[in-house]
């Protein structure tokens, strides 16, 4: 059954896999701490229950925990420290060896170690990443620099633009000061966000991943400050002309921002179901809180904690509004018998009472819109860029942490992106 609110703070880290450790202050300086202290961390070898498997994978490294191979590709510049992990890589950030000249934040970069699987080659992850990054081009689409290859250790290494925060961190800034994230913060995040994302539908790719550790928000002073960049490719790919059916890829987006549809087995997707997790992403900015979320069931099972979670929420699907319910295969079968689901008393909320906003608001207007069954009828990103919600101020902009004075209404701010 769907989860209440009980017992979600315990769950935010078991999803969202980013830093282990509460998300209240910048990262860099956690890291500084957590060097201070020099404790032994998590790490992919650690998490591997074969004993062979880890005495392999410890050869492979240096003794500072850094790939053997990634320091030799990186001759003049000094791996700082490890940012972040993931499911498909380590993050470190890296910067040009000091000259004496440099300035310490400057000349840095983000470096990605995939976690290669042994013996099969270079994971797909890495191959979508290489293959879409090396083409995208646009400011809230974070930038591939390099692909370096370290032959002898097999390993591939991706460096980006360094960019020292994101979305998951300042969500529990917030969360930790109890404060609410500022109105004008919310809708430039959620106005960038979506440019990148029509960025990319209107060039083909489906990201299949938004989360908000998955965007990355610029935090230092200068011509970015304040942008947000959607990162993580790992999972992302064309869409058009594809000679294989999409569903042939598996389980695709983090399961708290899975659509509808992806949740009851449809055997056809569209670039709707990152819409679905942009509404998911505007919800949580606007709440602090995943607005659906439950405990991920073990293995390719159907997720229905997640299905009923949503319904609690947002009511049943209907196939008068969505005539393709019908054709979803845990629909059709009524799988854990979801047709029946009904919430219990104090299950059932509305959103707008959940987020504390009034019913006919427009900021609640454009989130039903995202949130809408039907992936037929959900809002697109272009769509969704020209809704009344960005037509009033305070009005988005380009640094999503200072108000530009000067714009007057989103056409004006479009020029200084
Ligand atoms: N360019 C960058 N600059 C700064 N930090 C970054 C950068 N790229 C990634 N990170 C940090 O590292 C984390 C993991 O990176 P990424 O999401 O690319 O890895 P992943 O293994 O694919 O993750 P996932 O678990 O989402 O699949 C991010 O959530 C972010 O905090
Ligand atoms: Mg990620």
């Amino acid at each position: 059954m769907g989860n209440g609110d009980d017992g979600h703070e315990g769950m935010l880290d078991e999803a969202m896999h980013t830093s282990e450790e509460v998300v209240a202050r910048p990262r860099e300086e956690k890291e500084v701490e957590k060097e201070k202290k020099k404790k032994p961390k998590a790490t992919t070898t650690s998490r591997m229950s074969n004993q062979v498997k880890k005495r392999k994978a410890a050869s492979s490294r240096g003794t500072t925990g850094i790939p053997k191979g990634l320091a030799r590709v990186l001759e003049g510049y000094d791996i700082v420290r490890k940012i972040g992990e993931g499911t498909s890589g380590v993050v470190y950030v890296v910067q040009a060896k000091d000259d004496g000249q440099c300035d310490q934040t400057t000349n840095r970069f983000a470096i990605k170690a995939y976690k290669t699987v042994s013996k099969k080659g270079v994971c797909t992850a890495a191959i979508r990443e290489i293959g879409l990054l090396r083409e995208l081009n646009h400011p809230n689409v974070i930038r591939m620099n390099k692909v370096h290859i370290a032959q002898k250790e097999r390993a591939v290494f991706l460096s980006y633009e360094y960019i020292n925060h994101d979305l998951h961190e300042i969500i529990r800034r917030h969360v930790s000061q109890h404060k609410k994230i500022p109105e004008y913060t919310v809708k430039s995040l959620l106005w960038q966000i979506l440019r990148g994302v029509d960025y990319l539908h209107s060039n083909w790719v489906m990201h299949r991943d938004l989360k908000p550790s998955n965007i990355l928000i610029t935090a230092e002073e200068g011509k970015s400050q304040g942008s947000a960049k959607i990162a993580d490719f790992g999972l992302a790919r064309l869409f058009r002309n594809t000679l294989q059916p999409l569903r042939a890829d598996g389980v695709v987006v983090t399961l708290w921002y899975r659509s509808p549809e992806l949740l009851l087995g449809t055997q056809h997707y569209s670039p709707a179901i990152d819409m679905w997790a942009v509404g998911c992403l505007f919800g949580e900015l606007l709440r602090l809180r995943p607005l659906f979320y439950s405990h991920q069931l073990p293995g390719n099972t159907f997720q229905v904690n997640q299905m009923e979670r949503i319904i609690n929420i947002l009511g049943r699907p209907s196939t008068t509004r969505w005539p393709a319910l019908t054709e979803m295969d845990h629909w059709k079968n009524n799988t854990n018998n979801i047709q029946n689901y009904k919430p219990t008393k104090g299950k059932a909320r509305k959103l707008e009472s959940m987020l504390s906003m009034k019913k006919d608001c427009t900021a609640i207007h454009l989130l039903k819109r995202m949130l809408e069954y039907n992936p037929q009828k959900r809002i697109t990103a272009a769509e969704a860029l020209k809704h009344e919600y960005f037509q009033s101020e305070p009005y988005p902009g380009s640094n999503c942490f200072v108000e530009n004075q000067m714009g007057k209404g989103p056409n004006n701010l479009e020029i200084t992106l």
